[in-house]
């Protein structure tokens, strides 16, 4: 048995100020910080401990990853695995989570900001606007990894809802055709590259423009995209009834009359 679980933390997008505080603590007590260094950028580990071990991922496979984490556990070192965003969207580590519970290796998830919370962030705008869009959907285009037939792109656009497509800049002519299948040409597509990070991109284009856009910047990595009618400012104008006055609420009754 082991002293400390190993604690699998979102780093958030790419600003170091995006980590949660809990994030930030273990960060700053680990032992080990064994992390993607393709997605994190290495200002993330300033806070970390002088003698603290840094392991990057990169070039490493599943069962060298699991070899060197359930090492440095069993030895009772504090081991923090980073992963970019909210781990729970496309980090990979379901199959980490199968290793750790066949090695009877207790661990604990972290949240992060995903990029697309950043992507709303920069872009200032209400992905759920009343009346107008009210559902989020994160997804993908199937690159090498194969998105299930239900879940196809052009199947999910038929839903107009606020869509945020992670994994796709390689395949941007694929997703702009089955996006075109439901959205107008010129719902407007925010192509976001690298947020959080020094060199942050931000084009925002009708949708007809999506694939020429990117290729024109030469977009190929982190890059999401996010898809959405609420992305026109002068669209919806209903507001919510959170803080409408004529609305009853359990902590905002109204007045007797
Ligand atoms: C392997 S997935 C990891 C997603 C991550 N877990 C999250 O919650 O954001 C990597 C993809 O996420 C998106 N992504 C992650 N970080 C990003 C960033 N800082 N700026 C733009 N897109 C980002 C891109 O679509 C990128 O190809």
């Amino acid at each position: 048995m082991s002293i400390f679980p190993v604690y699998i933390v979102g780093a958030g997008p790419g600003d170091p100020d995006l980590i949660t505080v809990k994030g930030r603590k273990l960060l700053e007590q680990a032992d080990v910080v064994i992390y993607a260094d393709s997605l994190v950028p290495p200002e993330m580990l300033d806070c970390c401990r002088a003698d603290a071990e840094i392991i990057p991922t990169a070039d490493r496979t599943l069962e060298q990853i699991m070899a060197v984490m359930l090492e440095r556990v069993r030895s009772n070192l504090l081991v923090v695995r980073l992963h970019d965003g909210d781990p729970s969207l496309y980090g990979a580590i379901h199959e980490q989570i199968t290793a750790l519970v066949e090695a009877e290796i207790a661990f604990e998830i972290i949240p992060g900001v995903s990029a697309f919370q950043l992507a709303a962030a920069r872009l200032q705008v209400e992905l759920t606007i009343p009346e107008l869009v009210q559902t989020i959907i994160l997804t993908r285009i199937s690159g090498r990894t194969q998105v299930p037939e239900p879940e196809d792109l052009a199947s999910l656009a038929a839903h107009h809802a606020s869509l945020c497509l992670y994994l796709s800049a390689r395949h941007v002519e694929a997703a702009e055709a089955k996006l075109m299948q439901h959205y107008a040409a010129d719902t407007p597509v925010a192509i976001c590259f690298r947020l959080g990070w020094k060199d942050e991109q931000i084009f925002v284009v009708p949708l007809a423009e999506m694939a020429a856009t990117t290729q024109k910047q030469g977009l190929i990595r982190t890059t999401l995209y996010l898809i959405s009618p609420a992305l026109n400012r002068l669209a919806g104008k209903a507001r919510s009834k959170l803080y409408d006055p004529d609305h009853d609420r359990l902590f905002r009754p109204k007045p007797a009359p």
